[in-house]
């Protein structure tokens, strides 16, 4: 996966081959046009309004593809909270050369408001937020595969790596017992499944994690993706884990197929992210689906979307709707040296139901999805803020 997606030269994103959006492989939120970014711009200016208005709030973004969320949120902070904006520094972190370029390009107007680093490590200590869609669903992970609950002497025998190898003129999976110390430690965790279950485990994204928890001074982490609670991740019935391929909005099932012309992609495992940033200190703020993450936004805004225009609402229909992107995609907010309280949220209300002990649950379960099908769910969300808003008890992530 490493090397299918990010060979220097024939990697399918360090190539600059990725095509996101509708004449692309996949849409992601971003593509769907420049509201997500503008809902995420209000989001931004409340935390700078918690962080107290600080003068050098730095926005971080990891995964930034062509810039285009970037163009979207600076362009509504200038446009709607211009202290905010002149209060802002934005920082891409770009490993690739050619997306560089590309941000460079889309992001022209804005020059001397970004900067660029190449990874988590060059960047200094920041306050601010970290904000990354579709980042670590895209990080290489290990593939693993259950030899059965037999009697071995540690649960690390129970499990193999699944590598990739050369067979008859072409490349196959072979399996061997797992080395790798760090995923040795990982499996530990995992529950006794028989022999012939496959399911990825994502280290990378830990390790990634820890580096995050270094820069981050004092503020926020926002991470969408799509993913489950660990429970849901290694459930029983996810026989073939959750590694997926696609290109031109088409799925295949092997990775060896289009290798470098496809993307790769696994499920993000939310609780064992969460733990670890809490082992860092960095607090669990919410957690939550994106219907319920952009309702919040929404019903906070100080020219709500009643009237915008078709185009808006149909961009707003498929971010929200529950069988679009509204609840296949999660939001982890993360907090560092701010008070509990003001990560606090009702869209986060049920927050933190990764880390306690409690049987992990992972989501609210009062998502409307059932009340939407065949409902026109823009009416019914515009509904929905009406009447949180009305009863007073509907407040943004980061609002006490
Ligand atoms: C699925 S795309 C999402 C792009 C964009 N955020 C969006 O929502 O449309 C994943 C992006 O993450 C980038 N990426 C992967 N690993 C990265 C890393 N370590 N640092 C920065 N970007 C990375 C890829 O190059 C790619 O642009």
């Amino acid at each position: 996966m490493q090397q299918a997606l990010y060979h220097p030269e024939h990697g399918y994103y360090s190539s600059g081959r990725a095509s996101i959006g509708r004449r692309g492989d996949y849409f992601t939120s971003v593509s769907i046009g420049p509201l997500f970014g503008q809902l995420l711009a209000a989001q931004f200016a409340q935390m700078w309004e918690r962080l107290d208005q600080i003068d050098n709030f730095v926005i971080v973004e990891q995964g930034a593809h062509h810039g285009d969320f970037a163009r979207d949120v600076l362009g509504s902070a200038r446009k709607g909270w211009p202290e905010f904006f002149a209060a802002l520094c934005y920082r891409i972190v770009e490993p690739f050369p050619i997306l560089q370029d590309r941000q460079s390009q889309t992001l022209a107007e804005y020059e001397g408001k970004i900067e660029w680093r190449d990874s988590i490590d060059a960047l200094e200590p920041f306050t601010g937020v970290h904000f990354s869609n579709e980042l670590l669903d895209a990080m290489p992970v290990h593939l693993i595969c259950s030899r059965g609950p037999v009697a071995y002497a540690t649960a690390g025998s129970q499990w193999n790596e699944k590598f990739v190898g050369w067979r008859n003129d072409q490349f196959a999976f072979v399996e061997q017992p797992i080395v790798d110390p760090a995923l040795r430690a990982f499996i530990t965790k995992l529950p006794s499944r028989p022999a012939g279950y496959k399911t990825e485990v994502n280290l990378a994204a830990l390790d990634w994690i820890d580096n995050l928890a270094t820069k981050l001074e004092r503020g926020y982490a926002l991470a969408i993706d799509y993913g489950h609670s660990r429970a849901e991740f290694y459930a029983h019935h996810r026989t073939n884990g959750t590694l997926q391929c696609r290109a031109q909005h088409r799925l295949f099932t092997s990775p060896f197929h289009e290798i470098g012309h496809a993307d790769i992609s696994a499920h993000v495992d939310w609780s064992s992210l969460a733990e670890r940033a809490e082992a860092h200190s960095l607090h669990v703020g919410g957690f939550t689906d994106q219907h319920h993450f952009i309702t919040g936004i929404i019903s906070e805004l100080a020219a709500p979307l009643e009237d915008a225009d078709a185009k808006t609402k149909r961009a707003l229909q498929t971010l929200l709707h529950p069988e679009i992107l509204g609840r296949a995609f999660q939001v982890l907010a993360l907090a560092k040296d701010v008070a509990a309280s003001t990560a606090a949220d009702s869209s986060f209300k049920q927050k933190n139901t990764l880390t306690t002990k409690r049987p992990v649950s992972g989501l609210p379960h009062h998502s409307p999805a059932s009340n939407l099908r065949g409902m026109n769910a823009l009416c019914l969300v515009f509904e929905l803020v009406r009447l949180r808003r009305a009863r007073g008890r509907f407040r943004l992530l980061l609002r006490h």
